[in-house]
């Protein structure tokens, strides 16, 4: 079996900074992986799903995903990958609706310059259909709850027909109810769809219950990789959130 994703000593350096901030980091996350990446603020999680998007790139090691260097490959990486980042809000004046946020999705596949089609619009509705969202179609994405923009920017990652999902704090502001039901279908998705997920979380909660592997990132560094009860109950866990 080949890895979905394969990092192998891999340094990411922001532009302007001395200092790596990830550091050696090897991983490889196998087809149908759920894996939960726990660790403090600034850890480097957000750099993590960015580095293996492709969009940040890296000065040492090597990333592929589903067998293509996402250095050289980037755009063709990023049409299979659907990537939700953190904490993504939207003014209540933005002039887009539900149906313009969620057709975006497909612009990674079809390129921004051609119009959408009427299969690309059947991708969007069946999204906003599997999400149960298909109610906002036509409301104006500002004025939408924080749990429902988060449903219709999953509709807008699910419109693209994604191999990987790479998700940002996906529960960030949400309350219990709107955590139980995105979390429900995330699950939904793996069990049926196979698709291999990798998401970034910050409250052990926030698990799902089909997540396979915790990766814990502390410093750029990974510090464990294990199934989610060994990871819990170890020390590398507490080591992990505190200070030093
Ligand atoms: N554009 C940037 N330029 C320089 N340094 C950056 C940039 N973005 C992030 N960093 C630094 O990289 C480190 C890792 O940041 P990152 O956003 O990946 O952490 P995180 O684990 O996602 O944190 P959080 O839990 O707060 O989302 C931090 O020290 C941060 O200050
Ligand atoms: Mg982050």
């Amino acid at each position: 079996m080949r890895p979905v994703i394969e990092m192998l000593g891999v340094d990411t350096v922001y532009e302007g900074e001395k200092n790596a901030t990830l550091k050696g980091v090897d991983l490889r996350i196998w087809p149908g992986d759920l894996v939960c990446v726990l660790g403090p603020n600034g850890a480097g999680k957000t750099t993590l799903l960015e580095t293996i998007n492709g969009i940040l790139p890296y000065k040492m090691g090597r990333v592929t995903v589903l067998d293509e260097d996402v250095c050289t490959r980037g755009p063709k990486v990023r049409r299979q990958v659907g990537y939700m980042l953190q904490e993504h809000t939207f003014p209540e004046s933005t002039p887009y609706l539900v149906k313009d946020v969620i057709i975006m999705g497909r612009f990674g596949r079809i390129g921004l310059f051609r119009r959408p089609n009427e299969t690309d619009w059947n991708a969007a509705r069946r999204a906003a259909e599997y999400m149960e969202i298909f109610h906002l179609w036509d409301r104006p994405i500002g004025k939408l709850s924080g749990g429902q923009v988060q449903k219709v920017l999953l509709a807008r990652t699910l419109a693209k027909e994604p191999r990987i999902l790479l998700m940002d704090e996906p529960y960030s502001n949400l309350d219990y109810r709107a955590t139980e039901e995105i979390s429900s279908k995330i699950c939904e998705l793996h069990r049926t769809r196979n698709l291999t997920t990798l998401m970034v979380i910050h409250e052990l909660n926030h698990i799902p219950p089909d997540c396979n592997r915790i990766v814990l990132l502390k410093d750029g560094k990974i510090l464990g990789d294990a199934p989610p009860q060994k990871m819990l109950s170890s020390s590398l866990f507490r080591h992990a959130f505190s200070e030093g």
